[in-house]
């Protein structure tokens, strides 16, 4: 896949302080993701040389979102429909909204008859009222295009997070209620809250220019960037970073199902696993190496975590092959783990690996 990068355009509009705009950023519960970090991460950005960045695993967006903020030139990428959805709306994005009479639209019921959530996922995650509004918002959504479709996906997926414990699509009954208003609300009313938080959080930057692209990260020409951000999942020793298993319904919803493969067996309806090199012990390390390769020669940014099977010590050996010069940073972070609510988060340390 070969990109373009996209030419700044030269505009007069304002820019906020970089904590302010990063709080407009919509929060969707997402496995990994840097909001906490964001700050952190700024400053890092800053000290390396100005120039196009790619964030080559954008998750969330939060990332790509803070180095637009800071005035670069941004491609986000990530494997997954949804996420890619997100910085299309939200980052891509330099100026269009979704309108008021955009929104009644989508609201104003079933342009078509469409049933196949509804019918698929009947007595699964929501009440049957919300399956009914997610296939009717789908009927009008289909007619759009471009950005105000991406705000209006983005805003289904971030008001089906809110709803469900946890966020993730792991659950399919409410097992426990965790006191948020969220779970006592509508789908509709939740969408319409969070097309406000992504209209909201759109901007324009006067030096940056974003190109949101899907796919995989070996696909990314890295040709132009001074540096690259890589954040990509990292084989922990149990359990597994499926981000498939835990948000099949949201990569699901981006697409209406289209596309995606259905395990029919499952009680979930969970589509079929995205493969991902970074996510087993046996190929992470050489996934890590032609990573390493593959953007050597940008700056790099590496986020990695202590709870990971490979150890940062040779995850750093490994990235001094292909760099001359890396610095190691550590951060606490504490994340929300299991299925308990507070008492089970555990600190791990995030480990931010610079090299140039
Ligand atoms: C740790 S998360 C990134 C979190 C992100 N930095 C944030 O702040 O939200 C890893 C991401 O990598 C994506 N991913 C995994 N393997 C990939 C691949 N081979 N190519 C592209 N994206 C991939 C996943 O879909 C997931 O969104």
């Amino acid at each position: 896949m070969a990109f373009v990068l996209p030419e700044p355009v030269p505009s007069a509009a304002p820019t906020l302080p970089l904590a302010d705009r990063l709080s407009l950023y919509p929060r969707l519960r997402f496995m990994g993701s840097k909001y906490k970090l964001a700050p952190k991460l700024a400053e890092v950005f800053d000290s390396l040389p100005p120039g196009p960045a790619v964030d080559a695993f954008s998750g969330s967006g939060i990332v790509s979102y803070t180095l637009k903020a800071a005035g670069r030139i941004v491609v986000a990428n990530d494997h997954l429909v949804f996420a890619s959805t997100i910085t299309r709306a939200v980052v891509e994005n330099d100026a269009e909204h979704l309108t008021p009479d955009d929104v009644e639209e989508i609201c104003s019921g079933n342009a078509d008859g469409r049933d196949f959530i509804a019918t698929t996922f009947d007595g699964l995650y929501f009440p049957a009222e919300d399956m009914r509004f997610l296939d009717a918002a789908w009927s009008h959504i289909d007619r759009l295009d471009g950005a105000r479709q991406a705000i209006a996906l983005a805003s289904l997926c971030l008001a089906a997070a809110w709803k469900q414990p946890r966020g993730v699509f792991t659950i399919t009954t409410p097992r426990y209620d965790d006191g948020r208003r969220q779970m006592r609300m509508s789908l509709e009313d939740l969408f319409r809250e969070a097309v406000e938080t992504y209209n909201a959080a759109v901007f324009e930057h006067p030096h940056a220019r974003a190109t949101s692209t899907c796919g995989e990260v070996f696909d990314i020409d890295p040709e132009g960037f001074a540096l690259a951000y890589l954040d990509p999942p990292y084989a922990p020793p149990r359990d597994d970073t499926c981000y498939i298993k835990r948000y099949h319904f949201l990569e699901g919803l981006a697409t209406y199902w289209r596309g995606q493969e259905i395990m029919w067996e499952t009680k979930t309806r969970k589509i079929k696993k995205r493969y991902t090199p970074f996510a087993y012990k046996h190929t992470v390390r050489d996934a890590f190496d032609r990573l390493f390769d593959h953007f050597s020669a940008s700056a790099l940014v590496v986020s990695y975590g202590s709870n990971a099977a490979l150890p940062i010590e040779e995850l750093e050996a490994l990235l001094r092959r292909h760099k001359r010069f890396v610095r190691r940073e550590e951060i606490e972070h504490r994340y929300a783990f299991g299925t308990h609510d507070a008492a089970s988060r555990r600190v791990a340390t995030e480990y931010v690996l610079v090299a140039t």
